[in-house]
């Protein structure tokens, strides 16, 4: 069996993180998001990974190298445009060939891992297994109506859903998936959908087999999904402090700290994890924080947040749900107390 993860597309509604990067190595419990996908499918057995690459091509492929530091073998796909999930499937036909796959959406974490889809599906080889879980709000998914305990129906986004089971951004196929995707029109939003190529193999006469997932799974598509995942992730993080702590701090429960980080006259209560050489000084660091390498804060309160690496913060104001880019300056304004000076790049938000 072959992997596929989807690492184009446009990643609009993350941005402004996603003009200057790609949203699928923004990291959460400081580890980027695609990693935990590639993790996933190499503890499943599956090392020939195809990664679908878009405008952030260069990006990806530098972080992500040959895969031999995940113990994979990967190989990159340039997607001219984001014309699709199936779009992305077409033009990874002569990579897959004959070959079953597990396609993963790179902005997609699953708990627990893809070993049991991927073991029911060989066992008992449908031409497409799709997971599911029920979400509260199935309108804005990809939903699923079953039929003595196979897929019956796929519609995107619908106005009235046809039940509560959304598609969760992992599906594995037969090689039939490319007579489906090559049969179907590009949809009103001028994607080949996926949705659209699975609902072919069921008009078909294919069998789809659905798994409804029982632990946590993320679409990390905003900004408030990558706050969500990140507190998932450090919910089972374990305590390893390598920086330095000096006597007049305190560090509470499980907090990572890491080499040649400094800690001074701060608190710190986990989970929390933070990068190397980081600089926290008079500082409060609260529980779901992630601070990446080399950032430096300075007489701030901080939780339930995400900084990246080099942001440098020293807020008069308390910092809740945040996601924070890259050297970021929050810093106060020069002899001017009551004034807030701004530099934000387009599609920015701040709250006070
Ligand atoms: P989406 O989150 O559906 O799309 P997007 O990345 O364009 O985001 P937004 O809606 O905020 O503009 O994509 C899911 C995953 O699939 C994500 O990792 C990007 C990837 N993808 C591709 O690789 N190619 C594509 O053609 C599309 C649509 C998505």
């Amino acid at each position: 069996m072959k992997g596929l993860i989807l690492s184009g597309g446009t990643g609009s509604r993350l941005r402004p993180l996603t003009y200057t990067g790609a949203k699928q190595l923004i990291p959460v419990g400081n580890k980027p998001i695609l990693f935990y996908a590639i993790e996933a499918l190499r503890d499943s057995g599956v090392t020939d990974i195809a990664i679908i690459v878009g405008d952030t091509r260069a990006e990806i492929r530098a972080a992500v190298g040959d895969g031999s530091a995940f113990g994979a073998r990967i190989t990159f796909i340039e997607q001219e445009r984001p014309l699709g999930l199936a779009h992305a499937v077409k033009i990874a036909q002569d990579f897959l060939g004959d070959d079953s796959f597990i396609m993963f959406l790179g902005d997609n974490l699953v708990r627990g891992g893809v070993d049991s889809f991927v073991r029911q599906f060989l066992s008992s080889s449908p031409a497409a297994l799709v997971l599911l879980s029920e979400v509260p709000e199935p309108q804005h998914f990809g939903v699923v109506e079953l039929e003595d305990g196979r897929v019956k129906r796929l519609v995107e986004k619908p106005k009235v859903p046809p039940s509560n089971l959304a598609l969760v951004g992992v599906y594995l196929f037969q090689s039939d998936i490319f007579r489906a995707v090559d049969a179907i029109q590009p949809s009103a939003r001028g994607e080949l959908e996926i949705t659209d190529a699975i609902q072919w193999l069921v008009d078909n006469g294919h069998t789809v087999e659905p798994h409804q997932i029982r632990g946590w799974w993320k679409d990390t598509g905003r900004p408030d999904d990558v706050l969500d995942a990140n507190r998932l992730m450090l919910e089972a993080l374990e305590r390893d402090v390598r920086g330095e702590v000096d006597e007049h701090s305190h560090v509470v429960g499980r907090v990572q700290i890491g080499a040649g980080s400094r800690v001074v006259r701060s608190t710190l209560r986990g989970p929390i994890v933070i990068g190397d050489n980081v600089v926290i000084e008079d500082a409060y660091i609260g529980p779901f924080t992630s601070i990446s390498d080399r950032a430096k804060i300075y007489r701030t309160e901080i939780e339930n947040s995400v900084v990246l690496e080099e942001s440098h913060i020293e807020s008069a104001y308390r910092i809740d749900g945040s996601l924070i880019g890259r050297r970021v300056q929050i810093v106060p304004a020069v002899n001017k107390p009551k004034t807030i000076h701004l530099v934000l790049g387009d599609d920015s938000r701040c709250e006070f």
